[in-house]
């Protein structure tokens, strides 16, 4: 889980680099290295902590070169520190590297290289793939036959920038189950983990596959696969993000900024999809056995997907971990099962075995995802697009809600395409998840009176969040936003469950966060509230009814909305507690502590 960066072209090849470095730091960011060279040196400054600390510290802006390449590390093999930062190199010191990914086989490869004398300065896995390269260099006719001699050698995932000293007028970068994308400028060219590295210098993107390697100079590039050497045509992408939107738009966090881009994500959810639905839904409702598999956030958004289905499409999915799916399933897909890939990032690990695993088995495969051209759409058969936009922060926030818009759409019109629900019902929703985006706003109007809450929580050890129905997956995902970045132990409770055991730990104080909109279950959710209630809990309520308002001691007023929808817009207040009890105790949102954007290890 890193970031790297690769530039060559005439601009200031440090400073594209730390800039790029910085966007590309939700990837990881316990320590960060550059590389720069010209015809006569290659320099190399490294360390662990933060990219503008380091900026400063090492003076990378101080770095001369006419090609560069960076990297901003979430230690996978090796502690964070200055030796095990990358990038690394072989014993000649011309070979430079940097590496997002892990390489399985290291410790063999590494075991064979010292026999061969090799000495290795670090720690890490990705030192070996220097040497790896310079000693098939020694039986190779150049520098790109021993590239590829040395990338076949390696198993595991691996996105690598290559600085070779000897040939000043290009890069190599490569891909293998990480993403690398290639900017093509004028007269300059980029290649990065992500496209934030590099889009306020160009919008046309190339996206390498797994097992394709790049050569790069300033005035072209060309794309080959590792294991023949052959030539690929790639498309060029025109990447319709703005830099503005990547970057904070004059909010103190990405976090804050993205929870308030919600409603016109939302928006962008709807329109980007109302072509494709359709046909989409007609595919699924072709399926008996349908899987939903995801993570995390994603995970919550595809229960609440089951939900959906269950109500519309009378239709029961299975939802399931990626990672348990990719262990259990193997006997249990075949070519009668439609599996539904949620990923935002669309490069989660465990999410793509799952998806390659049904692939196997000879399952559909549909994946729901944020990040176009991520390695979930080109494993899947079908792909629906969140289009939320670049989500820095850690925590999902708009992804979330948008994946949760998408299912929507698709459970409604696989319901149609069923006949399994009322027509005028399912246009009914239609019209009222049009107006989601406003009642997010509605929602986002909270945000002073959520903060003042907050100071008053900011001391509290635990928190219960509880829902039942489909509100059961909102409380989930509260407990989640809460744990993750405030750092404050919460759990989330189908509502029901609560006196099955959960009962025994409230008491006088304990914030539960109800999450009571009209519908199915809000009588039992009621008798739920006041269970806690004569416990002494401190019930803070989200419902759009008023006798609810009267049993809480804090009650978050919501829109009147069908229950099925209420997911998309109850989620943004609980966004919006976690944040500023993140604030407040001293965190910062968009970085937490031990978590990294897109986990592309198992
Ligand atoms: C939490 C969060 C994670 C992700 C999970 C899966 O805020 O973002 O739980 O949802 O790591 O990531 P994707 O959706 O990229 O597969």
């Amino acid at each position: 889980m890193c970031g790297i960066i690769g530039y060559i072209g005439d601009r200031n090849v440090a400073e594209v680099i730390v800039k790029g470095l910085k966007r590309l730091e939700y990837r990881g960011y316990d320590s960060a290295g550059i590389v720069t060279a010209d015809r006569e040196t290659v320099e190399i400054r490294k360390g662990a902590g933060r990219i503008d600390n380091l900026a400063e510290r090492l003076g990378f802006l101080a770095m001369d070169g006419n090609r560069g390449i960076g990297h901003t590390r979430w230690a996978t093999h090796g502690v964070p520190n200055d030796i095990n930062a990358h990038p690394h190199k072989d014993c000649t010191g011309r070979i430079v590297l940097v590496h997002n990914g892990i390489i399985e086989n290291f410790v063999e490869l590494k075991g064979e290289l010292l026999k061969r004398g090799h000495r290795f300065e670090s720690d890490t896995d990705t030192e070996v793939i220097a040497h790896l390269i310079e000693e098939e260099l020694k039986n190779s006719e150049n520098f790109e036959e021993a590239l590829r001699r040395a990338l076949k050698r390696l198993k595991g995932s691996f996105a690598l920038a290559i600085v070779y000293a000897d040939e000043p007028d290009r890069l190599y970068v490569v891909r293998n189950e990480s993403p690398l994308v290639l900017g093509i400028g004028k007269g300059e060219m980029f290649a990065a983990s992500d496209v934030p590295a590099f889009l306020e210098y160009t919008k046309e993107a190339v996206f390498l596959d797994d097992g394709e390697y790049a050569v790069i100079t300033k005035n072209s590039y060309v794309v080959k696969r590792i294991n023949t050497g052959e030539i690929v045509e790639k498309p060029v992408h025109k990447i319709t993000w703005t830099l503005e939107m990547a970057e904070k738009s004059g909010f103190p966090h990405f976090m804050l900024k993205e929870i308030h881009e919600q409603p016109s994500a939302v928006r962008d959810a709807i329109h980007g999809n109302r072509e494709m639905v359709r046909s989409v839904a007609e595919e699924i409702a072709k399926y008996e056995k349908v899987i939903f598999v995801a993570m995390g956030t994603s995970y919550h958004a595809a229960l609440v997907g089951k939900y959906l289905f269950q109500r519309l499409a009378k239709k029961v999915p299975l939802v399931e971990e990626a990672s348990e799916f990719r262990y259990e399933f193997e006997d249990l897909v075949d070519e009668n099962t439609l599996v539904i890939a949620i990923t935002q990032s669309g490069e989660t690990a465990d999410t793509l075995a799952a998806m390659k695993l049904a692939k196997r088995k000879g399952a559909r495969v549909l994946a729901i995802v944020n990040v176009v051209g991520s390695m979930a759409t080109r494993i899947a058969d079908l792909t629906l697009y969140t289009h939320a936009g670049p989500e820095i922060g850690v925590a999902a926030t708009k992804t979330y809600t948008t994946q949760l818009t998408v299912l929507t759409m698709l459970a409604i019109e696989t319901a149609r395409a069923l006949g399994s629900a009322d027509e005028e019902y399912l246009r009914s929703l239609e019209k009222q998840l049009d107006s989601i985006p406003v009642l997010i706003e509605k929602a986002l109007s909270h945000g002073e009176a959520l903060k003042e809450l907050a100071e008053s929580l900011r001391d509290r050890r635990d928190f219960f969040y509880v829902g039942r129905g489909i509100s059961f997956p909102t409380a989930l995902e509260g407990a989640l936003k809460l744990k993750e970045i405030s750092y404050i132990h919460a759990e989330g409770l189908s509502a029901g469950e609560l006196k099955h055991g959960p009962l025994a730990l409230l008491e006088k104080g304990v914030p539960v966060v109800a999450i009571a909109p009209s519908g199915k279950t809000f009588d039992k959710m009621m008798g739920n509230i006041e269970e806690a209630r004569a416990r002494g809990a401190m019930i803070i309520a989200l419902s759009d009814r008023e006798e609810v308002g009267r049993i809480s001691d804090v009650w978050i007023e919501m829109p009147e909305l069908d229950e099925l929808l209420t997911p998309i817009v109850y989620v943004v207040p609980l966004q919006l507690m976690a944040y500023h009890l993140a604030v407040l105790r001293g965190n910062d949102p968009d970085k937490p502590r031990n978590l990294a954007k897109s986990v592309t290890v198992e």
